[in-house]
């Protein structure tokens, strides 16, 4: 089977490095991919969101089975583009994405299907929005509708910076298209985690728990990011959770998107929050998160590529999922500057010594790019340290020990990952 890969972060290379361990894979594609990603795929320079161009060479070099990574050529309909192509595709239809690709479409499902979340409305005029900011008082929470790069959410602690966050989508324009709606929504309160499951359109397979460390520096200061760690199981959450989310939050999702004629197929991420009277959704991905997919696939034992497969052709029912009892942690190691403007082109040096020095330990590459014979940093998040142990005390300390064999004095992450 010749397989092509969509996305150019860590989630991407630690999915390829799985699919092309497959003795189904013939041949591994991965458009863009990146520097790490070149070692386990051919990488292609097309742009995820290229969607007409990955088409094209989908079709020229017989690609069988297209997995898309980010969310921006799901909303935009990548996977339908493919299929009606006759190409089969890992990731929902744009219609089952918009999970993801509108946040009041999925409230106003939760509130048809009786999915727990925080309380909300919507809103297009700015006058509006800011009476009932008045009427409920802060803290609140601002959210452009659609698809916003992680930046579209406000969690507002004052009246000025609600005020502001409203201003700012509704008569700014600050999220083009994607802020002319806004959702106002009741603050949570209580530990936030994540939850993952395959959905094939009706039948789910669960995968497990993890939480995702946002804030750039230690204990959770500074500004947020698109995530500088994780750990997988989740840290301090009770044991029955996972049963309370499948059966209040998880299952009333495939059978609404099912009955709405969306059924969802590909991997959902809910976003949660253990509040006092229980879990609610905070909002739904509808692909894997970066860096959550790196912590939970090291702990997987099967065969990737035939779950992908499974999921995409209704088939999930006879999948078993076999996981290494062990924690992970996925420490993300950042360009200065992030969450900023990063400095980009530095030379990373010591990669092959500090592999080397612990088999176990992955080191995954999210934005680097080849100069020459050096390895340079190429964005924002540039590499991902994985590692897995009985515990997760050891696992990072494993991670750590790798990190620190790493020679890039331009590059930082934080130390806390998967403390608590
Ligand atoms: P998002 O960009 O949608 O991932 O949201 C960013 C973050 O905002 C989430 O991870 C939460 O920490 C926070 N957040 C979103 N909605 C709420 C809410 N209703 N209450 C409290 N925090 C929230
Ligand atoms: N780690 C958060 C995300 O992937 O959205």
């Amino acid at each position: 089977m010749r397989v092509l890969v969509v996305g150019q972060g860590g989630r991407e290379h630690s999915l390829c490095i799985k699919i092309a361990k497959s003795p189904l894979c013939e041949k591994l594609f991965c458009a863009p991919g990146n520097a790490g990603i070149s070692e386990v795929a051919d990488c292609i320079s097309l742009s995820s969101e290229n969607t007409a161009g990955l088409l094209d060479f989908c079709k020229q070099s017989a690609i069988d089975f297209v997995v898309i990574g980010p969310e921006n050529p799901l909303v935009a309909g990548l996977a339908d583009l493919l299929e009606s192509n006759g190409i089969s595709v890992f990731g929902p239809s744009k219609m089952a994405a918009r999970l993801e690709g509108s946040k009041g479409f999925t409230k106003e499902f939760c509130v048809a299907h009786n999915i727990p979340t925080a309380a909300f409305k919507r809103f297009t005029d700015a006058a509006e929005a800011r009476s009932y900011i008045r009427s409920q008082g802060t803290p609140i929470v601002i959210k452009a509708d659609g698809l916003a790069a992680g930046k579209g959410v406000t969690v507002a602690q004052s009246y000025e910076d609600a005020l502001a966050a409203v201003e700012a989508a509704l008569i700014g324009n600050k999220f083009g298209e994607a802020g002319r709606e806004i959702v106002i929504e009741e603050c949570l309160t209580g530990k936030e985690f994540s939850y993952f499951a395959f959905l094939d359109g009706s039948s789910v397979l669960p995968l497990a728990t993890a939480q995702d460390y946002k804030r750039v520096g230690d204990g959770d200061k500074g500004p947020n990011t698109g995530g500088m760690g994780a750990c997988s199981p989740a840290m301090g959450l009770p044991e029955n959770i996972e049963q309370e989310i499948m059966k209040t939050v998880i299952l009333p999702t495939v059978e609404g998107m099912k009955k709405i004629g969306s059924p969802y197929k590909g991997i959902l991420y809910a976003g949660m929050m253990l509040t006092e009277n229980g879990p609610k959704l905070i909002e739904y991905n509808v692909r894997f998160g970066d860096p959550e997919c790196q912590a939970l696939l090291i702990r997987m034992n099967n065969d990737l590529l035939p779950v992908l497969i499974a999921t995409r052709e209704g088939k999930l029912a006879d999948v078993e999922l076999s996981w290494n009892q062990d924690s992970s942690i996925c420490v993300v190691l950042a360009a200065e500057g992030y969450p900023g403007t990063p400095k980009k082109g530095s030379i990373i040096a010591g990669l092959t010594e500090a592999a080397a020095s612990d088999p176990d330990v992955q080191i995954l590459h999210a934005a680097t790019k080849f100069h020459g014979n050096n390895i340079i940093a190429d964005g924002g998040r540039v590499l991902n340290i994985v590692a897995h142990a009985p515990t997760i005390d050891q696992a990072r300390a494993n991670a750590y020990a790798v990190i620190d064999k790493i020679q890039w004095p331009e590059g930082f992450c934080r130390r806390d990952i998967g403390v608590s």
